[in-house]
């Protein structure tokens, strides 16, 4: 009789395991997604059967490493946001949503280094698609006749044995939630499966030095589904984003242990597949029409990149007795807290006002410098009276109505000038020492504003 561990009730959300089988999970509050799993993992028995504890050595901080020389892809915006290519024997787990291009993204980087000069033994792995599907692909993007080795597999065992044997430099698992482990009693997908899975050939991939790719599904909340210990388990987390409607996708590190992180690389779908996107601010530009109220353009900055964006406000009159607040691209508190700044500190009154706020391009920004920016676009819209088309805004909005530095303000000014941008609206930075803060001579004017109230004066 096959000898089995004790059977688990696992969340299927958040991974969270249990005892006993109950209707909602205590951790994430999500309710019936707890499952039964009967967990008889070889992987994680095993570090349990060791009973002799060994003594650990010690090391100093400073003495031999290895050294280890990046793969580069030939794809820029992948070399960026990996840190400057991708090092052998590590993870990257890349999320995003059904239909974004993943499976798009990874064929043209696999070709892309199997077409290199060091021609990289690359495997890919589809546990989605048929053969036929994936070459379909391959000669919709015109790489047909690239010499990657091409495979349609979910069973884990037979996968490990074959990479166990074979000179792979590049192994691209499209998808990890299709994956399973007859080791393991639960359905492919489970949280069970991807854990055990993922265990499996990462630690496969760091013994044997290659670079692994897992594809992971997103769940509705936009998390990659399953455990969420699948993002500490490898060693970088790149998302992939971009809006159904719009052509333009961002890969997007979150996580990266051979780099920084908030890396952004941006890339066009065309019919031929992805194009890398050099210069990021004149796409999203692109579209802008001058001379209209509620629009405004922010200097972002995303990585090590700077990113000129425009914001768009609209505030109207509101048919309802709570008015709407509606925020594509921003975050929709920081929305009502520069409503609240703007209604307490200048005197405003948006109570009986909607207000929607977009990102133009279907951008996702995180970075509180766009409250100037957003406040700008804001006010623009109530009061009609639309902006300069050549000037760029950026800054952090306190509760007191001040206006704060923030990160790089060189970069943002750099990119807006070479943009062709003549004049900037900015936090007082330079103000006090010059000397000190380094502030270069711009071509573009720079109006520094130290509070709201202040703002007001661009609209009279
Ligand atoms: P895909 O890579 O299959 O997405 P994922 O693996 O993330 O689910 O991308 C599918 C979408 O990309 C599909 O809607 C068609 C579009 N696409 C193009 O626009 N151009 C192309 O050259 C290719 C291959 C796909
Ligand atoms: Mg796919």
């Amino acid at each position: 009789m096959v000898k089995r561990g004790a059977n688990i009730f696992v969340c299927q959300n958040c991974g969270t395991s249990y005892p006993k089988w109950q209707g909602k999970c205590d951790s994430c509050g999500e309710w019936n997604t707890i499952v039964e799993e009967v967990s008889k993992t070889e992987g994680f028995s095993k570090l349990n059967s060791s009973s002799v504890a060994k003594k650990i050595d010690f090391v100093p901080l400073k003495g031999d490493m290895e050294t280890y020389s990046r793969l580069k892809t030939g794809i820029k915006e992948i070399d960026r946001v990996s840190g400057g290519g991708l090092v052998p024997g590590s993870v990257i787990l890349v999320g995003g949503d059904p239909g974004i291009g993943k499976s798009t993204l990874l064929l043209q980087v696999c070709a892309g280094l199997a077409n290199m000069q060091e021609h990289y033994p690359c495997y890919y792995i589809s546990g989605e698609e048929a053969i036929d599907q994936v070459r379909i692909r391959a000669s919709r993007l015109g790489l047909s006749d690239s010499p990657v080795n091409l495979a349609s597999a979910t069973n884990v065992n037979n996968i490990i044995a074959t990479l166990e044997n074979s000179d792979a430099a590049v192994v691209i698992i499209d998808s990890i939630q299709t994956m399973y482990l007859d080791t393991v009693e639960s359905t492919p997908g489970s949280v069970g499966q991807v854990r055990a899975c993922a265990y499996e050939l990462i630690k496969l991939a760091k013994r044997k030095g290659f670079v692994l790719f897992l594809v992971g599904h997103v769940t509705k909340q936009g998390e990659i589904a399953g455990p969420r210990v699948l993002e500490h388990m490898v060693d970088t987390v790149l998302y992939f984003e971009g809006e159904r409607g719009h052509h333009f996708r961002i890969l997007r590190a979150v996580k990266n242990r051979y780099g920084a992180t908030d890396e952004i690389g941006v890339f066009e779908m065309q019919d031929k597949g992805l194009v890398e996107v050099e210069n990021p601010s004149a796409l999203f530009l692109a579209e802008r029409q001058g001379n209209v109220s509620g629009s405004c353009v922010f200097a972002g900055v995303e990585g090590s990149r700077p990113l000129l964006v425009e914001i768009q406000a609209l505030v109207s009159q509101s048919g309802y007795s709570t008015p709407k607040r509606a925020v594509v691209g921003w975050d929709s508190n920081r929305l009502s807290m520069i409503l609240a700044v703007l209604e307490s500190r200048c005197g405003m009154n948006f109570s009986t006002h909607d207000v929607y706020l977009n990102i133009a391009g279907g951008l996702k920004i995180s970075e509180p410098a766009a409250d100037l920016a957003v406040a700008m676009a804001v006010i623009s819209s109530l009061t009609n009276k639309p902006l300069p088309a050549d000037m760029a805004v950026f800054g952090e909005i306190g509760l007191s109505g001040e206006i704060r530095m923030v990160a790089q303000p060189n970069l943002r000014l750099k990119e807006a000038q070479k943009l062709g941008f003549s004049s900037a609206i900015i936090p007082p930075v330079f103000g006090k020492d010059k000397k000190e803060k380094g502030a270069k001579n711009y071509e573009l004017t720079c109006y520094e504003i130290g509070n709201v109230q202040r703002l007001i004066n661009w609209f009279n």
